[in-house]
């Protein structure tokens, strides 16, 4: 978006060092584009996932560094040219303002806020490709006939997306950070709603480029924004994780179109990128979860309004720490699912404690892994590689859900929706479909929680009612380290 404070035309032709400093940016735009590649193929591996990130701030030090040169060239060489300079100062200010800020925030952020601070990003992306579409409307190109109508529709198709990706990831910050409930929207006629919004932005776009009235970019401003916030406001606590995969690919293709506007090939390419890999995570995702893309990016297209089941159904049993250690020193297989409540009370250390302590006494213990167990993928793995708990017995769930039959014991600690059995045995849910841990085939479970609260999907849970279920209620870290005091 820096690139929008580069002055639009300070290039005169003939101004060999102004030439040279485009020619330097062009091939630095290339350079970083690379980068950025070697980037996302290094992030998609652990082992090289640093060496990934390097080259990412590597090539965004790249395209800044070419950027400020752009403006400088443009500045001292055309003296009188008051918006260059004014461009340099922003283009500073921007940096050290927007860099300490970031730096601050990601010093300070918890893991689990994580996706919430993603969310927030994403929507100034969102925000950048408005306010840059809307300079495109009200700056004067000069360009006419077809290359005049390929502005206007660039302008109008980078301000809806602008702005449905904005106040979708408003909302989605909204959700993962529990400031807003993370029940669907549930809007009659919502669908109609969400199609009768692209057919009117179709419509709206030919009208545009045939006549660029200011009144229809601000309609199609308003409209966007609106289906921005339904679009997200609509789809369950369950779904979010592929919610934020999408808002990223949404703030890939808002650059891209922010790209095409300010003629800028690096943000063109680094849209693309970001907006495509962003499409096939969430596509990835879906089809991890059970859900249909189609049915995901169109806000819950389809899915019926899902009754409200926060209720409890039944009796649950309590048990104390003395009597899961008991347990457990009489167990010879135990699996550990680890949840969002485990990441929440920091629980990884006296967990992996606890594993090593039963790991030598003979005790078979192995951890079971939901693919969006916490709030990010790879949470799980994440918080357990940090307290030294070895890879090889960290199982993904298609490696271990058939040996949850043949275990003594099952740790639940701080999971919820991701081994909630309405997934797999109740169609009228709202989680249903999604994979779980079949955590209830064992012999003994044991839900460590705070309460009988539901989980993020706001659904309740029929395992804590199930008659091999037992409830150690109070904060995860506290009661493993009863359980480690016991043993
Ligand atoms: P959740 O369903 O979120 O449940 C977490 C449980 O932990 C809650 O029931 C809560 O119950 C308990 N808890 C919270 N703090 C605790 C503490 N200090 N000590 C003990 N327990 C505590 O967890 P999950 O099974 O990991 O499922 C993840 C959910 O988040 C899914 O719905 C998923 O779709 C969604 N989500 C995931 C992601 C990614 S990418 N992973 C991103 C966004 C959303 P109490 O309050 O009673 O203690």
């Amino acid at each position: 978006m820096i690139a929008a404070l580069v002055p639009a035309a300070p290039l005169a032709a003939g101004d060999s060092p102004i030439a040279v400093a485009q020619s330097v940016a062009t091939a630095a735009y290339i350079v970083a584009a690379l980068l950025f590649i070697l980037a996302l193929a290094g992030l998609s591996k652990q082992e090289t996932a640093r060496r990934g990130v390097v080259y990412g701030i590597a090539g965004m030090a790249i395209a800044l560094t070419a950027t400020l040169v752009l403006v400088v060239a443009g500045g001292s060489l055309v003296p009188d040219d008051t918006t260059a300079y004014l461009g340099l100062a922003l283009l500073v200010a921007a940096v050290v303002v927007g860099g300490a800020i970031g730096l601050w925030r990601a010093r300070v952020v918890e893991m689990t806020g994580m996706p919430e601070l993603i969310a927030l990003l994403h929507s100034f992306v969102g925000l950048a490709a408005v306010l840059v579409g809307w300079n495109g409307a009200l700056y004067d190109t000069g360009l006419e006939g077809t290359l005049a109508g390929i502005h206007h529709a660039e302008v109008f198709i980078g301000v809806f997306i602008g702005a449905v990706t904005f106040t979708g990831s408003i909302v989605a910050f909204l959700k993962l950070s529990g400031r807003m409930s993370s029940r669907p929207l549930m809007l009659p006629g919502k669908n109609v709603l969400n199609v009768g919004a692209l057919v009117l932005f179709a419509a709206l776009t030919v009208w545009y480029v045939i006549t660029p009235e200011l009144w229809l970019l601000i309609v199609v401003t308003l409209l966007a924004l609106a289906l921005g916030w339904h679009l997200v406001a609509s789809i369950g606590g369950g779904d979010m994780p592929v919610v934020v995969s999408m808002l990223n690919s949404y703030s890939g293709w808002a650059a891209a179109a922010a790209g095409f506007l300010l003629n800028n090939d690096l943000l063109i390419v680094t849209g693309a990128l970001v907006g495509s890999s962003g499409a096939y995570l969430s596509y990835i995702m879906c089809k991890a979860m059970n859900r249909s893309f189609l049915s995901v990016i169109a806000g819950g297209f389809g899915i019926e309004a899902p009754r409200s089941d926060d209720e409890e159904q039944g009796e649950h049993h309590e048990i104390d720490a003395a009597s899961v250690a008991e347990l457990l020193g009489g167990a010879s297989s135990v699996i550990i699912t680890p949840g969002y409540g485990m990441a929440v009370a920091q629980a990884q250390y006296p967990v992996a404690d606890l594993t090593a302590r039963l790991r030598e006494r003979g005790v078979e213990v192995r951890f079971g892994i939901h693919p969006v167990a916490g709030r990010l993928p790879g949470h799980m793995n994440v918080l357990l590689a940090e307290a030294k708990v070895p890879y090889d017995i960290v199982l993904e769930l298609d490696e271990i859900n058939d040996d949850f039959a043949g275990t003594d014991v099952v740790l639940v600690i701080g999971a919820n929706d991701t081994v909630n059995p309405a997934a797999a045995e109740d169609p009228g849910s709202p989680i249903a479909g999604m994979p779980v841990l079949h955590v209830w085939n064992a012999r003994n479970v044991i839900v460590f929680k705070r309460s009988m609260a539901s989980g993020y999907a706001g659904v309740q849970n029929p395992l804590f009612f199930r008659d091999n279920t037992q409830m150690l209620f109070g904060d995860a870290k506290d009661r493993v380290e009863d359980i480690l005091r016991a043993l």
